[in-house]
């Protein structure tokens, strides 16, 4: 594949997946590291492995099946991705979001991300859950943003507003099911690095300073092709692990995994609880 996404390979895999579904998707949900047991609640599922999808960008870490699995929950017709492919796996920007493209083509509307990420708050600890209220695409600004290339018309302008990138009305709807199900939700800024290196002490401190809440390796390159075509988005970071500011613990991602399994029912009621509000 060329750097490019093209309207036609888009439109292949749309086919492909429309050819192999029943209902048609109207929520798109992304799930991260660790957290892809959600998947296996969508009822009358048809489920697609990743490697029989063209143009697909397979995942190859741990923690991600790689399979999507459209169907319904709770009352809403879901496309699920059962993991994740990252910029620092090996493909190009454009690989990486193509599945959004493929969602819009699909007509999907609303998105819900979520992730793995580290705590730089201080008061966040491992297994809290945060509730994205805005990101630093950090990468974007070095020159990696995925709109770089030829602009997609059909999807949204060249230079897409990014100024809510995280749906308000979206994001209080979560707040209402955490406090219904008395659930602590932290709320804040998650800094997208590329990885795969975990951040130094040096990195954390730069992006405490730069009024970053958590850390991740993934959800904004998505977020950010999510809005240029105006789907609304709804981004939840799993916090694995303290961020270490001062270089005295290590962070593993075998630690992240382990704290996928206390996360992954905390997010499924505050999805499940978004979708029957939907
Ligand atoms: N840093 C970056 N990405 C992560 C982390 C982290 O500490 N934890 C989970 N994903």
């Amino acid at each position: 594949m060329s750097e490019w996404i093209t309207l036609e390979q888009i439109d292949h895999t749309c086919d492909v997946i429309a050819s192999k579904i029943h209902t048609k998707p109207r929520i798109g949900l992304i799930l991260g590291s660790g957290l892809g047991d959600l998947a296996d609640l969508v009822e009358n599922a048809d489920v697609i492995p990743y490697n029989e999808l063209p143009n697909w960008p397979l995942p190859t870490i741990q923690g991600h099946k790689g399979r999507l699995v459209v169907g319904g929950l709770d009352n809403q017709s879901v496309l699920v991705m059962q993991g994740r492919t990252h910029y620092y796996e090996g493909p190009t920007m454009g690989q990486v979001t193509f599945p959004i493209r493929v969602m819009q083509r699909l007509g999907i509307e609303i998105l819900i991300v979520t992730n793995a990420a580290g705590a730089i708050h201080p008061e966040y600890v491992p297994g809290d859950v945060m509730l994205l209220t805005d990101h630093i695409n950090l990468v974007g600004m070095t020159g990696l943003n995925p709109l770089r290339g030829p602009n997609l018309d059909v999807f949204g302008e060249r230079f897409p507003d990014m100024s809510q990138p995280y749906d308000r009305e979206l994001q209080q709807k979560c707040r209402d099911v955490a406090k219904s199900a008395d659930m602590t939700l932290r709320e804040g800024v998650y800094a997208w690095l590329s990885g795969p290196s975990f951040e130094s002490p040096a990195d954390l401190r730069f992006l405490r300073a730069g009024g970053a809440d958590a850390v991740g390796m993934s959800t904004v390159p998505e977020v950010i092709v999510a809005r240029h075509g105006k789907t609304r988005v709804l981004g939840l970071s799993g916090i694995s692990n303290k961020a270490n500011l001062d270089g005295s613990t290590v962070t593993t991602h075998a630690e992240v995994l382990e704290a996928g399994k206390i996360l992954v029912p905390k997010l499924t009621t505050l999805i499940r609880g978004v979708l029957r509000s939907l």
